[in-house]
């Protein structure tokens, strides 16, 4: 019987780019996503970004853009960086849309009309020059327990004690440098003890692990607290409907994403919304998250979904936290690795080997050893898997015309690979990938055993046994594509270019079941390289680059960090279009006090571009001087209008901002090379 499957990742905020601890996630969905496939199931992936919330809309304001813009780039960044995962989503959309307003719109409507919804007066923190309320996070002070400076407003890096933010001591806001006042505001809630005999079957019917489950119904000796779904103005997200100026909290419409991320594919393709979140569907619903968000999809999220009237999701899947080295990442030991660095020195396909191997249906955190990662992939990867191909496809390519006999020469052996099917299927399905990938190496030792004994390069020295090198050769190849079926839904790629190589496809579980005999195989290319030291130690140095930098003294503590170049090529440095411009005009900009707008002349073609210069320039200083801007740069729209390119200048800002110009004698339109 084939299943009808939706499975979603949680949606990364849009804030910060996709590291290696947010890979683990993706990459573990993933592999279950498409082992479902592989039998022959129905599984739809979909995710989004998480686009709301203050973060987003400060950052925003920092970089003088609209919250528009910056989603739009992250969601860019995102889908590039799990594109080169090979993370295959049915549907990467956005929770800034309009399926997700009228859902959380919804949602929210059904459950005011049926009591669910009620209105309170709170005390919250508010930054008076900044005319906002202010979350917890955007609080700093020192530490009420052991003094520590620069502390959050909640829980103190430094000693680990957790406190009221009003107990913070010279608190400011990281806004406005302000010291925070407290103002009363009306906030909406969701009564969350409504659900409460609802959510308490819900943990019990075996949906979320055990562990997790246990750590929930903590919360129920007492009553579940209300949950405040409201912020005041001015917030980025969606409006709440029937108040004047109040935003639903990012959390509200972020799971709530799921459905619109379904929707919108289901709009757009031949499937059927309704069959997988009806009340009485049959389909099965499973999310994928983080520990450190277990709260929200197992009590929220459930009972905001029975408030809407849609069913609850089969599985909660909560896995735990990536240490690196056996440590948190850390920024400074760098080992704080975003995924493009991460691609900038390695492949990907290792890392989801490497996750594979260390997954489990636990919330157990996972490390990542990068000697142990790097012996691994060397030694399971080339040394063994990719091994049994090299060792015999020469011979079947060079001796026999690329021919593969037309019988195995150990149907015994080769019958062990096939049983071995339902075991790894079954670790697979439950999610324990480190125990489908030791059966898989506990197959692959046995093929290079049984190479070792029939030694192929032996036979083929002699005449009278030359022909048995090829059976020997099928058998072996055989065995390599029966290994690379099991592994295809932790590595696609090196599952397709193995199929190159085999002349045949290699997408269903079953299809290792008939041997591949008679038939021309493609010559072999090198299928994967080995993992040097270097490139891990290259991956490092450059992801603690930008600390150095960072670490001089800047008066401005919530700029934005600055990362400095990896190396490039010169083919990576020629795609930038470097021009001579003129400056023809500059004029401020109101209401942004270090930007100039300056209309540049490049060559004949007139464009807009905002630069931060105007601390260190007079705008009529500026007219009638060369410049260097980079020409092809996307246009970006900012708050003040849209910028057609980025004039180029040395410094910070805190030491003088210096525009560079061409020596005398250049002329507009100029090509720098
Ligand atoms: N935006 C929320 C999720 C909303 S879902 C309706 C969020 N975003 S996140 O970007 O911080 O994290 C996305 C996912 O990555 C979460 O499930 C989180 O647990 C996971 N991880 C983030 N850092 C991680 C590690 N270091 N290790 C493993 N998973 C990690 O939370
Ligand atoms: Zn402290």
């Amino acid at each position: 019987m084939t299943r009808k499957i939706l499975v979603t990742s949680a949606l990364p905020y849009a804030n910060g780019h996709i590291h290696l601890g947010h890979l683990v996630e993706y990459i573990q969905t993933d592999i279950w996503a498409r082992f479902q496939r592989m039998r022959g199931n129905t599984c739809y992936y979909v995710c989004a970004d998480d686009t709301h919330g203050t973060p987003i809309m400060l950052r925003a304001q920092q970089e003088n853009i609209t919250p528009e813009q910056l989603i739009a780039d992250m969601s860019e960044a995102h889908q590039r960086d799990f594109g080169a995962f090979n993370i295959a989503f049915d549907n990467y959309y956005t929770t800034h849309s309009d399926e997700n307003k009228a859902f959380a719109e919804g949602i929210y409507l059904q459950a005011k009309a049926d009591g669910h919804i009620e209105s309170r007066t709170i005390k919250q923190a508010y930054d008076a020059e900044a005319n906002m309320f202010l979350p917890d996070r955007f609080i700093k002070g020192e530490c009420p327990k052991c003094g520590a400076s620069d502390q959050y407003g909640d829980n103190c890096e430094a000693c680990g004690s957790t406190y009221e933010t009003t107990e913070l001591k010279n608190a400011v806001s990281v806004v406005s440098g302000s010291t925070p006042t407290e103002k009363e505001t009306e906030h909406l809630f969701f009564k969350v003890n409504d659900f409460k005999d609802f959510l308490s079957s819900f943990l019990e019917s075996g949906a979320v692990q055990k562990e997790i489950a246990n750590k929930m119904t903590e919360w129920f000796e007492t009553d579940l607290k209300a949950w405040d779904i409201s912020r005041d103005a001015p917030y980025w997200g969606f409006k709440i409907p029937e108040t004047e100026d109040k935003y639903f909290y990012v959390w509200l419409d972020a799971p709530i994403g799921y459905l619109a991320s379904f929707k919108n594919y289901c709009d757009n393709n031949d499937a059927s919304f309704e069959d997988f979140w009806n009340q009485d569907s049959e389909a099965e619903v499973y999310h994928f998250i983080g520990k450190d968000i277990a709260y929200f999809h197992t009590l929220f999220w459930p009972a905001l979904l029975n408030a809407g009237g849609y069913r609850s999701p089969t599985g909660v899947f909560c896995h735990g936290f990536l240490t690196v080295n056996g440590q948190k990442m850390s920024k400074s030991r760098g080992t704080f690795i975003q995924a493009s660095t991460y691609l900038n020195h390695l492949p990907a396909e290792p890392l989801r080997y490497y996750y594979a191997a260390k997954l489990n249906n636990t919330a157990e955190d996972i490390d990542l050893n990068l000697e142990d990662f790097q012996q691994r992939v060397n030694s399971d990867l080339v040394g063994k898997v990719v091994n049994i191909a090299s060792r015999c496809a020469g011979f079947i390519n060079k001796k026999f015309d690329n021919k593969l006999s037309a019988s195995l020469h150990d149907p015994q052996l080769y019958q062990q690979f096939i049983d071995a099917s339902e075991t790894i299927a079954n670790f697979y399905e439950q999610r324990k990938f480190s125990q489908a990938m030791r059966e898989i190496m506990k197959l692959a030792d046995a093929a290079n055993q049984y190479i070792d004994e029939q030694k192929p390069w032996v036979l083929a020295k002699d005449e009278n046994t030359l022909a048995s090198v090829q059976d020997v050769c099928t058998q072996g190849i055989n065995m390599f594509r029966a290994i690379i079926c099991y592994l295809t839904p932790v590595m696609p790629a090196l599952s397709a270019q193995s199929a190159t190589f085999l002349n045949q496809p290699i997408t269903r579980w079953e299809d290792l079941q008939t041997p591949l005999l008679d038939v021309s195989i493609a010559s072999f290319k090198p299928l994967l390289k080995r993992i040097e030291k270097d490139s891990i130690d290259a991956m490092l140095a450059e992801n603690t680059k930008p600390l150095e930098i960072a670490k001089t003294p800047t008066k401005k503590s919530n700029k934005k960090e600055k990362t400095a170049p990896s190396t490039i090529d010169i083919h990576d440095f020629s795609k930038i279009d470097l021009r001579v411009a003129e400056i023809i005009n500059a004029e401020s900009v109101e209401g942004a006090d270090k930007l100039l707008q300056l209309t540049l002349a490049v060559g004949d073609e007139k464009r807009t571009v905002f630069a931060g210069i105007k601390d260190a320039y007079q705008p009529n200083q500026l007219i009638g001087k060369l410049t260097v801007v980079v020409a092809n740069l996307a246009p970006r729209k900012m708050r003040f209008g849209l910028s057609e390119g980025m004039v180029l200048a040395a410094g910070s800002g805190d030491n003088g901002i210096f525009l560079l110009s061409p020596d005398s004698g250049a002329k507009s339109g100029m090509k720098i090379q």
